[in-house]
């Protein structure tokens, strides 16, 4: 594959796309060896920045196979160090393994898991302050859409984060705005819904936290994210990336994360 122009993978604001896998409670050794496979073969883009969320379990095996342009990342992690927190995992177990990116407040922890914003911000907070990279999810039901709530929903999950960490915490966190009923349905926002919440986002962080974090913060989408309607997003100027559930199993990821150079 021929990359027509690697700039494009930046936007005029100088924010690195990036795109990441989601791959929730899924996957085998089998299927892990095949993933592992396309993502070798790529081609990925040089100045797009890569990572896959993996199952506890297999982080260390991931870890120790994957390309060197691709990052390792947890998909959840606890608020403390350690203790008597049975089935819990913690940022120090995840660095130990040398793995220093999580997803944090992903929809399936809100919602299956009854994850609290305050929670949420707390693990982010205990996360950063101990040197990892967090992608952070915000997004809205479709009662909550429907309802007009969207901002206002989406605006309380920003601020419980906001309330825990410092400013300078802030460039160790990627935004993933995720409209819930975009996640697993097949439903895509439109690049247009999506643009409009992404700018609100935007407008929200560098009104309550600081105009150069705003600018620079990269807004992930995620929400049914195919090969087909990865590139009309990508051109939306507040969407600098993709988080990715069910396609980032299958070979199609790579045209996602190809999408700004293709
Ligand atoms: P989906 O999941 O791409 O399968 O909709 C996205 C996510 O949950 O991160």
């Amino acid at each position: 594959m021929y990359f027509r122009s690697i700039m494009r993978c930046y936007s005029t604001m100088g924010r690195k796309f990036i795109v990441g896998g989601n791959w929730k409670m899924n996957g085998s050794k089998k299927s892990i060896c095949e993933i592992l496979g396309f993502l070798k073969k790529g081609p990925i883009c040089p100045d797009v920045e890569v990572f896959i969320g993996v199952p506890f379990v297999y982080l260390e095996e991931v870890a120790k196979n994957k390309p060197d342009n691709v990052i390792v990342a947890a998909e959840n992690c606890y608020k403390v160090p350690s203790g008597a927190f049975t089935g819990e995992v913690s940022p120090a177990m995840l660095l130990d393994i040398g793995v220093n990116w999580v997803i944090l407040g992903h929809s399936e922890r809100r919602h299956i898991f009854g994850e609290s914003d305050c929670l949420i911000g707390e693990k982010c907070k205990h996360a950063i302050e101990n040197g990892m990279t967090v992608v952070a999810c915000v997004g809205e039901t479709l009662d909550e859409r429907e309802g007009g709530k969207t901002n206002e929903v989406i605006f309380r999950q920003l601020k419980a984060i906001a309330d825990h960490i410092g400013k300078e915490c802030w460039s160790k966190i990627v935004l993933a705005y995720e409209p819930v009923w975009a996640i697993g349905s097949g439903k895509t926002a439109t690049p247009d819904q999506a643009q409009e919440v992404h700018q609100s986002i935007r407008c929200w962080v560098k009104e309550n936290v600081g105009k150069d974090i705003g600018e620079a913060i990269r807004i992930q989408y995620g929400g049914s994210v195919t090969g087909k309607s990865c590139g009309e997003l990508s051109k939306k100027p507040d969407i600098d990336g993709f988080l990715v559930g069910g396609a980032s199993l299958k070979p199609e990821f790579i045209t996602i994360v190809n999408a700004k150079s293709s």
